[in-house]
């Protein structure tokens, strides 16, 4: 890392003066070098790590003002447009783009590892069929490393990316279990001779009765979808990732972990969030909007309104951009520009943008409002949303996990401002 500067703190009532090294990033944020603050016996605090660089990545690059998200270089927009998923996988995994033969060879990789242990069916019948999918999800992930611990040993490069490989390719095939779970079909076996998001579909729809045809529209949305929610850096569920990963945790048991802390409605569970308001919402009537926009502004009402806001974006998320337009052209294919529920999330859309309240706090739509309006057009049950941000999210965790494996581990392992009471003796009873 290269230090360009340093930084003086000078603790106002010592003499202590301490030089902290500033490194410059290849762009963004200089960051300062907190570390020779310990020596001192001082920390630092920053609850919520929102000025807390906590590792050196080359995978992702966010700029939250300037609405910029690129891959290893590469934005966001241009990956959505020219593309493909599974090529994604091989960027972030591997830093570069695939040349053909590499892309063939990583594709035909992934597609060879779309089945799961047959026993991983028994594995289910343990859930209750009306548990939310995400329960199943997080469950059977972390019991893969139960099944697959033939190629753990971390030190290895080829044994990461063969575990990086098998969840990339079982995740549709287990989320699409825990969906025809509850629904107590049977589970539909992967076809590899199908793209990954057509394949996930057909796992989802197709049942042993009739012949099933995966609709393009929707798999075209759905690998828009799967792309666009790839990776986002260092938010809550990779940086659980890593720090689960620190330990020298078995990497499936490290995804489930990352699993559990996108299930929760700040993060990924958004989506999710999003589409319970439209129906609490109910009533698409201009009062009954106003109502709901009042109470998101009235500091004594918990409401927010999900799917706007973002902790990184300050200005419009460049993914809800490309999300809006594949959400307009999903709508106007499927005949269903005009539902009453999508009337009421495009009339919150544009009170949002132009109320004063959102304006001031740059509460633009985020990448899970349009996500969630989609993925309902296509009869995608709600409680499968966040189920799909996983498949989706897979590849990053694992990408970070791999990186953060390959630097050499340092266990992860914040402290705290204690405010609990000073020592005290047990009472003589
Ligand atoms: N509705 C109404 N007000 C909001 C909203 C919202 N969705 N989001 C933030 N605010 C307000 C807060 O009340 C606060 O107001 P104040 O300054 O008057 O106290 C101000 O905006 C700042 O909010 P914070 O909670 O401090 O912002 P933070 O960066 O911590 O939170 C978060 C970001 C969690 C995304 C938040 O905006 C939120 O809860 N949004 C709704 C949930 C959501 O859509 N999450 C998806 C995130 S994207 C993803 O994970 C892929």
């Amino acid at each position: 890392m290269l230090v360009t500067r340093t930084a003086r703190l000078v603790i106002d009532d010592s003499e202590v003066s301490i030089e902290l090294p500033i490194y410059s990033p290849s762009i963004g944020q200089d960051v300062i070098d907190v570390r020779p603050l310990t020596a001192e016996g001082i920390f630092t605090y920053d609850p919520g790590f929102v000025s807390t660089a906590a590792c050196e990545s080359s995978i992702t690059f966010i700029d939250g003002d300037r609405g910029i998200l690129m891959h290893r270089g590469y934005p966001i927009e241009q990956l959505a447009r020219h593309s493909s998923y599974v090529e994604l996988c091989y960027l972030l995994l591997f830093g570069e783009l695939p040349n053909s033969s590499q892309y063939t060879e990583f594709d035909a990789r992934v597609r060879n590892h779309t089945l799961v242990h047959a026993q991983i069916a028994n594995f289910f019948q343990g859930f209750r069929r009306d548990a939310h999918p995400m329960a199943i999800l997080c469950g059977v992930v972390g019991g893969l490393s139960a099944f697959y611990h033939d190629h753990t040993d971390n030190s290895d490069p080829e044994d990461r990316l063969i575990s990086a490989v098998r969840l990339v390719a079982k995740m549709p095939t287990i989320a699409a279990m825990s969906y025809k779970y509850a629904l107590g079909q049977p589970f539909r076996p992967p076809r590899n001779d199908l793209k990954y998001a057509e394949n996930f579909l057909y796992m989802m729809f197709s049942t042993p009765c009739e012949s099933y045809e995966v609709n393009p529209v929707y798999s075209k949305a759905l690998e828009r979808i799967l792309m666009l929610h790839a990776d986002h850096e260092q938010n809550a569920s990779t940086s659980t990732v890593r720090l689960a990963g620190s330990t020298g945790a078995n990497p499936f048991a490290c995804i489930s972990a990352g699993i559990a802390a996108l299930w929760g409605p700040a993060h990924g569970g958004a989506n999710e969030a999003v589409l319970n308001m439209l129906d609490e919402i109910g009533d698409d009537s201009e009062e009954n909007i106003q109502r709901f926009i009042d109470r998101a502004k009235d500091r004594n009402d918990p409401f927010r309104l999900m799917g706007f806001g973002h902790r990184v974006y300050n200005s419009f998320d460049p993914r809800a951009r490309v999300m809006k337009e594949t959400c307009d052209e999903v709508l106007a294919e499927l005949g269903k520009a005009d539902d009453p529920k999508l009337r009421i999330a495009k009339r919150l859309e544009q009170i949002a943008l132009e109320d004063e309240y959102f304006v001031q706090r740059k509460l633009y739509p985020n990448v899970d409002f349009y996500s969630g309006i989609i993925l309902r057009a296509m009869g995608i049950p709600t409680n499968m949303f966040t189920v799909i941000f996983a498949v989706s999210r897979t590849i990053g965790w694992i990408a970070h996990w791999n990186e953060m494996v390959a630097g050499g581990l340092k266990i992860g392992r914040p402290r705290q401002l204690y405010s609990g009471e000073k020592r005290r003796d047990y009472p003589a009873r």
